[in-house]
């Protein structure tokens, strides 16, 4: 089921909103919250690399992933190869990410998994594994029966958006999350750090509905590298 307008326009948008995204994020850790670091005395360092990691990784990479479709001209083949190997990016970085959330905890004694954030997060990344592999042995390595690939296709596309849906509503209550936290220890809420948390947090929704948009519209012609006279 596709909308009646041309997709390369919205994905030209999500390109766009990603280096947005990544820029915020960045400033934000980066400016605002003194840098990341995988080992450091001063933990927080090691949480930053949670959001970064999760938002660029998982939800810019992987939206990336799922409009290559619909982004890209090349060979289905081609195509089908960025998508499966954009995704396998987008989950390493998440895992790491998630790691990196855990590894802060650990080291500052914090509780684990107490949060609704974490809940989510944990399914995400869990239903986003899951996804990749049974796609890998589906429709890559060593592959399906062609009665069974067509019949799983509608469901691998239904449930790697709801997962995908799932991801960005999980990276924006962790955006929410974490300001919450910094604002009941002192941040001004009006302030130009909160306001830059909100926008990014808002950013990352409008990111996820330009990929859906773009994956719910209609593909451009393939090139098959087939010869064509100059008229
Ligand atoms: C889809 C993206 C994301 C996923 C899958 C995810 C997943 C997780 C998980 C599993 C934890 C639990 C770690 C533990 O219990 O030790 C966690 C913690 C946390 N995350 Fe995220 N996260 C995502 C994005 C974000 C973003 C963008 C932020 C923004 C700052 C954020 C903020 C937090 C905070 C503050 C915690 C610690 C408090 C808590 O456990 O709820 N997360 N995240």
């Amino acid at each position: 089921m596709a909308i009646a307008v041309p997709a390369l326009p919205f994905t030209f948008v999500v390109h766009a909103l990603a280096v947005i995204g990544a820029v915020f994020v960045l400033v934000w850790v980066l400016h605002f919250r003194g840098g990341i670091a995988w080992e450091a005395t001063n933990k927080s360092l090691i949480f930053n690399l949670h959001p970064v990691l999760m938002l660029i990784g998982l939800i810019i990479i992987g939206g990336e992933a799922i409009i290559s479709y619909k982004a890209l001209i090349w060979r289905k083949e081609v195509k089908k190869l960025i998508h499966l190997v954009l995704h396998a990016i987008a989950l390493i970085l998440g895992c790491i990410g998630i790691y990196a959330a855990f590894k802060y905890h650990n080291e500052s004694s914090i509780a684990n998994l107490y949060s609704l954030h974490s809940w989510l997060g944990i399914s995400v990344i869990v239903l986003y594994g899951i996804q990749w592999i049974y796609g890998f042995l589906l429709f890559f390595y060593p592959g399906g029966t062609d009665a069974l690939r067509s019949a799983s296709l509608p469901w691998h596309v239904l449930f790697g958006l709801f997962v995908y849906v799932l991801a960005v509503a999980t990276a924006a209550i962790g955006f929410l999350e974490k300001l919450t936290f910094l604002e009941s220890s002192g941040l001004a809420k009006y302030g130009s750090e909160a306001l830059l948390v909100n926008f990014t947090a808002v950013l990352t929704i409008i990111y996820g509905a330009f990929v859906i948009l773009s994956v719910s519209s209609q593909a451009p012609a393939e090139d098959d590298y087939s010869y064509s006279a100059i008229e």
